[in-house]
């Protein structure tokens, strides 16, 4: 195990990293599997491919999904995103007396997730689907669209789905952000909760980054569509402003109340303050990582 260890680090790669890399592998693979052990560290080492495409499956939160190179491997920032999303709710529903939940429960409009009152939320480029799948898990009565630009996307984060028992309060949808059909979805639907960890990696900046989060060389392997997004986003911030234009802008009608939970990239909380601010959507929250950085944004309708 050492050996396979000191392997990977030679190779550049993190000790830490390396060290959780050669578990997984003897977890996955069995400790007698040394052959294909010892294929996939040599594969690893010479292509720099993340483990998980290696592997075909990667974890978020408690379970399992099957990843491919079509989607993003799963980050722990963004099981914070998933963990802060479930506490609001609940929190939410826990202030809440008995009249005031009836009230909701007629008006059918509000985050609730008590007996008869259903939540629904719209996830937003839903990648390998961890977030709709751990959403739904966690959240008793919940109902989810999740969109994203492939069929193929689609189609893996559907098999997650069932793969987690969840299919029934899920319904996937290819669908561009940016087309008229997201407006058309907008418009028929009445979310209380959007959810979306969004491409967010600049453009030309692609090569330069710092974010630990996004790491070098494997980054290469991961999907462009996934980290920039499907067009041009030299500011980072196109599909942000793209969501708040869809809920309050261009003449759709403003939602009931909606919670939007964002994953943002630290350096572009800044120009996303602004945003929200030149928006009038002052009642927001942020909340930071393990490592101390800004990562979710949480704006209240
Ligand atoms: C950063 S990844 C997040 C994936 C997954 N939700 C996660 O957290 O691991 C962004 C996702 O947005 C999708 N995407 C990119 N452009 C899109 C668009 N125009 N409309 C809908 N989804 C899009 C990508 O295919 C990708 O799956």
């Amino acid at each position: 195990m050492k050996e396979l260890i000191n392997k990977l680090i030679a190779a550049g790669i993190d000790k830490q990293e390396a060290k959780k890399e050669i578990s997984i592998l003897y977890k996955e693979l069995g400790g007698n599997n040394l052959s294909e052990i010892n294929k996939i560290v040599l594969e690893r080492i010479k292509t720099r491919t993340p483990i998980q495409y290696l592997l075909g499956k990667a974890y978020f939160m408690d379970f399992e999904v099957k990843v491919n190179k079509k989607v993003l491997i799963p980050r722990p920032e963004t099981e914070i995103l998933v963990e802060e999303t479930v506490k609001k709710i609940n929190n939410c529903h826990s202030q809440l007396d008995w009249e005031s939940r009836q009230l909701i429960n007629k008006s059918k409009n509000w985050i609730p997730t008590s007996v008869g009152m259903t939540l629904t939320a719209l996830d937003i480029g839903t990648g390998s689907g961890i977030i709709a799948i751990a959403l739904a898990k966690l959240i008793p009565s919940i109902k989810i669209t999740a969109i994203d630009v492939e069929k193929e996307i689609i189609d893996l984060a559907q098999e997650n789905a069932a793969k987690n028992n969840v299919s029934e309060k899920i319904n996937f949808k290819v669908c561009d952000l940016f087309s008229k059909h997201t407006e058309e979805l907008f418009k028929k639907n009445k979310f209380n909760l959007i959810i979306s960890n969004p491409p967010y990696v600049k453009n030309e900046t692609a090569n330069q980054q710092d974010d630990k989060t996004i790491r070098q060389p494997e980054i290469e392997h991961e999907p462009k569509i996934a980290l920039h997004g499907s067009k041009e986003n030299k500011s980072g911030l196109i599909y942000y402003e793209r969501i708040i234009e869809l809920i309050i802008g261009r003449g759709l009608s403003r939602q009931a109340p909606v919670m939007l939970a964002f994953e943002v990239d630290p350096p572009l909380v800044h120009d996303l303050k602004s945003l929200l601010k030149k928006e009038g959507l002052n009642n927001f929250e942020i909340i930071k990582d393990y490592a101390g950085l800004e990562r979710c944004l949480f704006i209240s309708l």
